[in-house]
């Protein structure tokens, strides 16, 4: 090409450049502009390129076109590449923007059936001035069973199927259980406190059992203490009708039937009429009219003895229920194995 050639050709490409440039809006578009017009590719930069085989009366004029054009656009090209980053920066901003009023669905959870009555049974309790007493759960043998007067040769092991920890010595304090009941708390607290005294004590306990639907191997029962001066079964027996009168929100009666528990003396298996039919008869009773709920009596003279307290002086009533029965019968929960289910559609009744 002929040096007048390419001076023409450059100011078509101005031209060219100009009217394209003015439209531009996009940083696509810019990014199209700048390969056509500014890339070493470009036909410019071809020309740019070329510069060196001219004479130096060509490179002159071809030289200062070719500065017109880039003092034009570079810096053009520049200021514009700003503009149109920040308008996509902000475009991004206000995409991404964070609404700090927006309610998001909170999925909450729900407390357990256990806890449930657990809390209704201690606020009945304290109401009447128990206190809330806890214990461990791996407990020593001697006070899991020697200190409730059950010592190692007596039958009544054999009613709880116990899982040992640790069984080496001839000594009980030695050795250690799973407590296989809530009583280890009465014997705990009675030589911590002495009498009188008026507490109950929730907890976990284990038996090594055949599970099915109303016996499982892990579960929950309440303990009742209370000592004290001319202390007798009608004090049980009003008091356990005062809570499950409360607690099921009917007036509801206790019976008591002979039961042996070598802790207490008398001893009695207590029943309560049935809170569904109001002790008329139905399924859940067995048509009995009655639920047969714990085991209870007057403490037993060597176990006041076992903690230091004079059986002469004072005297006392202990029961024991099961929690995790009593939790079934409220909410009539067939069978137990679902109350140690991780199953939300169960759960989330509650
Ligand atoms: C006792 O455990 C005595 N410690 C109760 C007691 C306390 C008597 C104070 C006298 C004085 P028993 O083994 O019967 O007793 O258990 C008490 C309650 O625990 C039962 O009435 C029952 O409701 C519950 N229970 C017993 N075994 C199971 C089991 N495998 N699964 C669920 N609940 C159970």
């Amino acid at each position: 090409m002929t040096e007048i050639n390419i001076l023409s050709r450059l100011k078509a490409l101005s031209t060219q450049a100009r009217e394209i440039f003015s439209t531009i809006n996009t940083q696509e578009q810019l990014a199209d502009f700048e390969i056509q017009f500014l890339s070493k590719k470009s036909e410019i930069g071809q020309i740019s390129k070329n510069l060196k085989t001219c004479s130096p009366e060509e490179k002159r004029e071809i030289g200062q076109a070719l500065a017109g054009f880039r003092s034009e656009f570079v810096e053009a090209f520049a200021e514009k590449k700003e503009i149109l980053e920040a308008a996509a920066l902000n475009e991004k901003l206000r995409e991404e923007k964070i609404d700090v009023t927006q309610q998001f669905p909170v999925k909450h959870g729900s407390m357990h059936p256990i806890s449930h009555v657990q809390r209704q049974v201690e606020q009945i309790f304290t109401s009447m001035g128990f206190e809330i007493a806890d214990g461990p759960e791996i407990e020593s043998e001697w006070h899991n069973f020697d200190a409730l007067n059950i010592p190692a040769s007596h039958p009544a092991r054999d009613m709880q199927d116990t899982f040992w920890i640790s069984k080496k010595s001839e000594n009980p304090d030695e050795n250690f259980v799973l407590r296989t009941q809530t009583s280890d708390v009465q014997i705990r607290k009675m030589r911590e406190h002495g009498a009188p005294i008026r507490l109950i004590a929730p907890g976990r306990v284990f038996r090594n059992e055949d599970v099915d639907a109303t016996h499982d191997a892990v579960f929950y029962q309440v303990e009742g203490l209370l000592i004290d001066k001319n202390i007798s079964l009608a004090h049980l027996k009003g008091t356990i009708e005062t809570m499950l009168s409360q607690l099921f929100e009917r007036e509801t009666t206790v019976r008591l039937r002979p039961g042996y528990f070598p802790f207490v003396e008398p001893g009695f298996e207590v029943d309560f009429s049935c809170a569904l039919c109001g002790g008329q008869g139905c399924k859940t009773c067995k048509n009995t009219g009655w639920i047969e709920f714990m085991g209870a009596g007057m403490v037993h003279p060597n176990v006041l003895k076992n903690c230091d307290i004079d059986s002469t002086e004072f005297s006392g009533f202990a029961f024991g229920f099961g929690l995790t029965r009593l939790a079934m019968m409220k909410y009539g929960i067939g069978d137990i194995r679902l109350l140690s289910s991780p199953k939300i559609e169960f759960l989330s009744q509650f």
